[in-house]
Formats: C-alpha cells, sequence, structure tokens
C-alpha cells in the first residue's frame, strides 16, 4: 500500500483553554499538518470538554485543517453542529454510532472528510466493512478521556494490523494514530503503518511546543518509506 506523506495533528487539550488561539497559531506557524481538537462528552468517556462554538471560534483564526475527534455518544443527533462549525475532518467512534456508515455519508454529504476511530479493545477488524468508505481511520493508543497517558504498547500491532486489513480489501484511507505519542513512540507507529500523528502533552506540555513537534517529525520521517 502507498504510504501517504507524514501529518502531525497537535491535539489542543493540552494547551492552555485560555489561549487556545495563541496554541493554534503557534503551531500553525511551526508546521502542524492539522489541528486535532477532542470533543468529549461525559458519556462515552469520563471527561468533558469542548463543543461547536469552540471549533468554530478556532475555524475563524486558523486555515490548518480541523481534525474533530467525536468522543461522544450517540453522535449522529450532533453531528450537524460540528460540521457547521466547520470542522474539516470528522471522526466519530465506531463504538459510539449505530449507523456508522450513515454517519460517514453524512459527513461526505457535507463535503467534509470522514474518519473512524476505535478504542483499544475494539478488534482491528470490527472495521472491515466500513474501510474502503473512510478518509482516515484512527487507532486509540491510550483509553480516550485525558491527555499525557502512557502509549498501550500493543498499539503499535494492531497498526499492523490494520494496514494489512487495508491493502486486503483495497482501502487506503490514513492511518491515525493518538495518545502517548511522543518523539519515542512516533517512530515506531509510523513503521507499523501510521501516516498521521496525533500528539498533545508531547507538544503543548513542552516548553518549547515548536520545538516539539519538529523532534517528533525528524524521529518520525526517516520511517515512512
Ligand atoms: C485522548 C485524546 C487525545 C489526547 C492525546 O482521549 O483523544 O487526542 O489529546 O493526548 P497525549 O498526546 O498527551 O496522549
Ligand atoms: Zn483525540
Amino acid at each position: 500500500m502507498a504510504r501517504n506523506e507524514l501529518f502531525i495533528a497537535p491535539s489542543i487539550l493540552s494547551a492552555d483553554f485560555a489561549r487556545l488561539g495563541d496554541a493554534v497559531k503557534l503551531v500553525e506557524q511551526a508546521g502542524a499538518d492539522l489541528i486535532h481538537v477532542d470533543v468529549m462528552d461525559g458519556h462515552f468517556v469520563p471527561n468533558l470538554t469542548i463543543g461547536p462554538p469552540v471549533v468554530r471560534a478556532l475555524k475563524a483564526i486558523t486555515d490548518v485543517p480541523l481534525d474533530v475527534h467525536l468522543m461522544i455518544d450517540n453522535a449522529e443527533a450532533t453531528l450537524d453542529w460540528y460540521l457547521d462549525a466547520g470542522a474539516d475532518i470528522v471522526v466519530v467512534h465506531a463504538e459510539a454510532c449505530d449507523h456508522l456508515h450513515r454517519v460517514v455519508q453524512s459527513v461526505h454529504e457535507a463535503g467534509r472528510l470522514a474518519g473512524v476511530s476505535m478504542n483499544p479493545a475494539t478488534p482491528v477488524e470490527a472495521l472491515r466493512d466500513i474501510l474502503t468508505d473512510v478518509d482516515l481511520v484512527l487507532v486509540m493508543s491510550v483509553n480516550p478521556g485525558f491527555g499525557g497517558q502512557a502509549f498501550i504498547p500493543g498499539s503499535a500491532g494492531r497498526i499492523e494490523r490494520l494496514a494489512a486489513l487495508c491493502t486486503e480489501v483495497g482501502a487506503s484511507p490514513r492511518i491515525a494514530v493518538d495518545g502517548g505519542i511522543d518523539a519515542t513512540t512516533a517512530p515506531l507507529v509510523v513503521e507499523a503503518g501510521a501516516d498521521t500523528l496525533i500528539a498533545g502533552s508531547a507538544i503543548f506540555g513542552k516548553q518549547d511546543p515548536a520545538g516539539a513537534l519538529a523532534a517528533i517529525r525528524a524521529a518520525a520521517r526517516t520511517r515512512l518509506v
């Protein structure tokens, strides 16, 4: 399978929420390929973050595509809110959508890119029949809900199996990985088949977020073959 160009997607979950605009501008200037926006509902995950008004506000200040990761139950019910707010990529969880195919269709009908995410214990094989319909698959390498957790080691093997499954069914979505990504884990997941690296604390938790982003890219780019 052809590998996509490496994308680095800083997750604003670990940024200073009182200065989100500044955080986005900083990583935009540092060459961020996507801005990853974590939406949590306090039900699907045990944390509550932001919603459509913040997505709309960020859309107004940056041209970097917004990658909106919906960690919410029943995404179908509020999908339009995020589309209207300007999400460029909408990622929903397979575990939280009764009608996953319909959600993906709705995202495409709105002219946006659609992604599907899966938790660490969800079998990779469960996504087989949606792979040819999505633009991105997001492999959670921690249990969703919080930044700063340790990378689950089996995640690299899951990415390998996902990449093989994509080849088998003739699909070529971006393969994103989210959770515990830093300059040490980035090369492992890229070698396994990931091409989109989401990192929160390893970028915004550092004194020099721009330098941290560059270090992750430098550590990973040579492994993308
Ligand atoms: C976790 C979120 C992640 C989070 C990752 O549920 O989906 O996007 O920001 O944080 P780090 O990179 O600190 O593990
Ligand atoms: Zn996320």
